[in-house]
């Protein structure tokens, strides 16, 4: 199987050039590179589906599926102003609620989810170490309630509360990290912004 068998490996920047040209010669994997660092591309419904099948809460909770699907919304829309990497923010939709195990209070679900993110990282999904660091940072600490000025750990989090609405709560401009998560939590509606 193809996919299983690339993403075993890695290449350093010094080889990106010859690994671009091996990319290429796969027609079905000549996909945008995202990061000097040669990653392969991210097969985000399989891996969505291995975080599926051991989420604990099951796939109508409210920390679940439907939730990373709008935090990947929020997320990607964020990111076009801030600057996030948006492979970080996709990741960090699927993994940040994923190791829940109830519905109201687990305050150690994000640093499991971190972990859970680590242990898959190299089988289930490769990115640079720099992006899995900020993957890491973004699901230990995303109910922290701080604000962080990193753009891509702060888009994180602020996709993930621009979508508490769903449990009844309006998220504030004071909570959001980001300039634009801000606007949208002023304007009380994140549709106005999606074209
Ligand atoms: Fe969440």
């Amino acid at each position: 199987m193809i996919w299983s068998a690339v993403t075993c490996h890695r290449f350093p920047a010094r080889d990106l050039s010859r690994a671009r040209l091996l990319w290429k010669s796969i027609p079905c994997l000549a996909m945008p590179l995202h990061t000097k660092w040669l990653s392969v591309p991210l097969d985000f419904a399989h891996l969505q589906s291995l975080i599926i099948a051991q989420f604990p809460l099951g796939p109508n909770s409210i920390h679940g599926p439907d939730h990373w699907r709008m935090v990947q919304r929020n997320g990607l829309l964020l990111a076009k102003e801030t600057g996030a990497i948006e492979v970080v923010v996709r990741l960090f939709a699927l993994f940040h609620d994923s190791r829940r195990q109830n519905e109201s209070t687990d305050a150690e679900h994000g640093p499991r989810g971190a972990q859970f993110a680590r242990a898959l990282y190299g089988s289930a999904f490769e990115i640079s170490p720099e992006e899995l660091d900020l993957l890491e940072q973004a699901c230990h600490g995303h109910t922290s309630g701080h604000r962080h000025p990193d753009p891509t750990i702060g888009t994180c989090w602020d996709a993930d509360r621009l979508d508490l609405g769903r449990v009844g709560i309006i998220p504030e401009e004071a909570f959001m990290s980001t300039e634009f998560g801000k606007r949208i939590a002023r304007k009380g509606l994140i549709h106005p912004f999606i074209k």
